[in-house]
């Protein structure tokens, strides 16, 4: 009988790049995907730990999806990622029907551990070395992510990640190349390194910078990574952007808090001064640059008068788009042990005010692609009603395309952007890239 399996994903890129490559490891052994949990021999949800209502959110899952041993007694369920590495032998605690608890360093070994009858139930060791094979992915058509490290050593006192992800390591260089190679010749023209902190990355004498330009041997139409930790965005990474002409003209640089004391009290490492002066670097060496974020707001000891200066920063940097969350106590983090001393109620009204000014910069920059002529990779239809070609620019922009319905997955095409909304630009159709 064909096995089958239900795989949900909770989380990051670096969360669904695993699910991906899982993906590829359960095809290997004879399982078929499945989009319908009632189907599946397998239940597999892959889970975030970075806030407390990403992990109230799987654990409300979990237990629905737990209700279909009722029907099916043979089903298996494993828990697996970030929560599983921070609540491990708990989360069966709480929800008995979950047979496995994998973190994600095993994730590849998923396949062997619901064969394991020994009575062991977590599996959340580090491991040194993970070598996974080539993700296989259906849903993201010409563009693929690729990891190049896993782990984070950074510490932002935050930060859960350090704790469920484990040590940095690179991957070897030399792997990277053969498979984004093996990418390219699948069709994808668009890949996304992935790291928790790709400045970090190193093989030998190999820097970030020196992985960027080994990589133009591979020929790829477009690169990007993600993410650039703002303390060690270096010169020579800078100068990647105007030296590599497939190195794409998007940054997804986090700033957190435009307050100098906040800043400290998260361990970042920079000050707001050096952020801006590495925003004006980038901005000279590539002025079509488009530049993302993350901030926190309510963190410990913010005050009103914190919270002014994130707003000053963002109202002076006018970032393309940003990602903005309220803090979120992080069990075992340095931040834990600070008095989480914002009431909640303040923390959602700066993040309200924060999210509708950052609308207006975004829709403001949006707005400066009108009449210009970009190039659009074809990536699907848009849901809307007749649907359109949807693609993305490579300055990360989501575009659809009004009056070219024929285009088909994979096309390149050159577009000239007529109208603008904060989150998409419309093109018309011009010609073939
Ligand atoms: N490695 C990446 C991603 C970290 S998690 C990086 O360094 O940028 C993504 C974002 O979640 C962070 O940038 C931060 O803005 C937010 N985040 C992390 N921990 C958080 C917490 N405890 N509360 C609220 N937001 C948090
Ligand atoms: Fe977390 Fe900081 Fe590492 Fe990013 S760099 S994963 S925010 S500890
Ligand atoms: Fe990603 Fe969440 Fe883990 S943000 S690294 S899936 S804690």
């Amino acid at each position: 009988m064909e096995k089958k399996a239900y795989l949900l994903t909770f989380g990051c890129q670096m969360n669904e790049y695993d699910s991906e490559v899982l993906e590829s490891i359960l095809s290997a052994n004879g399982y078929l995907m499945t989009s319908k949990p009632e189907e599946a021999g397998l239940i597999i949800v892959n889970t975030c730990s970075v806030r407390q209502k990403a992990e109230e959110r799987a654990m409300g899952r979990i237990s629905e999806l737990a209700a279909q041993k009722k029907v099916n007694r043979s089903l298996k369920i494993v828990v697996a990622g970030c929560m599983a590495k921070r609540a491990g032998q708990a989360i069966i605690e709480q929800i008995p029907a979950v047979d496995y608890v994998v973190g994600s360093d095993q994730i590849p070994d998923i396949p062997d551990i619901v064969k394991d009858s020994s009575g062991q139930r977590v599996f959340i060791s580090d491991k040194p070395d993970n070598e996974p094979p080539l993700p296989i992915s259906k849903t993201r058509g010409p563009t693929a992510y690729l990891a190049i490290s896993r782990g984070c050593e950074n510490y932002c006192s935050y930060c859960i990640v350090p704790y469920v992800r484990g040590a940095f390591r690179s991957r070897p260089m030399i792997r990277i190349l053969d498979q984004v190679k093996a990418l390219i010749s699948a069709g994808v023209k668009d890949i996304m390194l992935l790291g928790q902190n790709v400045n970090s990355y190193r093989d030998g004498e190999v820097d970030f910078p020196g992985l960027l330009k080994y990589l133009a041997t591979a020929g790829p139409p477009r690169l990007r990574f993600l993410t650039s930790h703002p303390k060690d965005i270096s010169d020579d990474l800078i100068a990647c952007f105007a030296e590599l002409p497939y190195l794409c003209h998007s940054l997804h640089l986090p700033i957190q808090s435009g307050s100098d004391k906040i800043l400290a009290l998260m361990n970042r490492g920079y000050t707001y001064k050096h952020y801006r002066e590495r925003i004006a670097k980038l901005r000279q060496v590539a002025p079509d640059m488009t530049i993302s974020t993350d901030l926190i707001v309510g963190f410990p000891g913010e005050t009103e008068d914190d919270f002014q200066q994130t707003l000053e920063a963002i109202g002076s940097i006018k970032f393309d788009s940003a990602f903005m969350f309220r803090y979120s106590v992080r069990p075992g983090t340095a931040a834990a042990s600070m008095t989480d001393d914002v009431p909640e109620s303040t923390k959602i009204e700066r993040l309200s005010k924060l999210i509708a000014i950052q609308q207006k910069i975004s829709e403001m920059q949006n707005s400066r692609w009108i009449g210009q002529s970009l190039e659009i990779l074809i990536e699907g239809q848009s849901r809307r009603l007749p649907a359109m070609p949807k693609g993305k620019t490579r300055g990360g922009q989501s575009v659809l395309v009004t009056n070219k319905p024929e285009l088909a997955m994979g096309d390149l095409i050159i577009g000239q952007i007529a109208d603008s909304r904060a989150k998409t630009l419309f093109a018309a159709f011009e010609k073939f890239a």
